[in-house]
């Protein structure tokens, strides 16, 4: 089965947006890299973003069957949303937390993330390559 690889709001604009913060790669970019290391890794990933909360929700019940693992970059819903942890805590798949940014190392309010209280572990500060290494880490818990 695919790791589900899934992006949330903002993340579409990655390449563009502070720049300065999440760097000048694109999302489509990331993708490639992604695809790049699962490829090397005998893997296939389905790789989707959203900026709709409900359709974040939606992919994330769709991995309870057809996923292998999953990796969530939920961006600002991880800090606010108890419904994605929901969803996230139906998933018997390893959930690999991601963050191109640190967010321990910013604003108070990006310190929490709902995300992690149903995360097997989290990636996070190492720009694009926070991606690259969550693939590895769920290619790496599931066959
Ligand atoms: C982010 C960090 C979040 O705090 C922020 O809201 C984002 C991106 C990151 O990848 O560093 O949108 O998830």
């Amino acid at each position: 089965k695919p790791i589900y690889v899934l992006s949330g709001p903002n993340l579409n604009l990655l390449g563009v947006r502070e720049p300065e913060i999440y760097g000048k790669q694109t999302l489509d970019d990331v993708r490639a890299a992604c695809e790049a290391r699962a490829a090397a890794l005998g893997r296939t990933l389905v790789f989707r973003q959203s900026n709709h909360e409900g359709e974040l929700i939606d992919w994330v019940q769709e991995a309870r069957e057809a996923a292998s693992a999953l990796v969530i970059n939920p961006a600002g819903y991880g800090h606010t949303s108890v419904a994605l942890l929901d969803a996230l805590k139906m998933l018997a798949i390893p959930i690999v937390e991601c963050h191109l940014s640190n967010p321990a190392a910013r604003e108070e309010f990006r310190r929490h993330t709902y995300v992690s209280l149903a995360a097997t572990g989290l990636v996070s500060g190492f720009g694009a390559r926070s991606y690259e290494l969550a693939v590895e880490a769920a290619a790496g818990l599931t066959a």
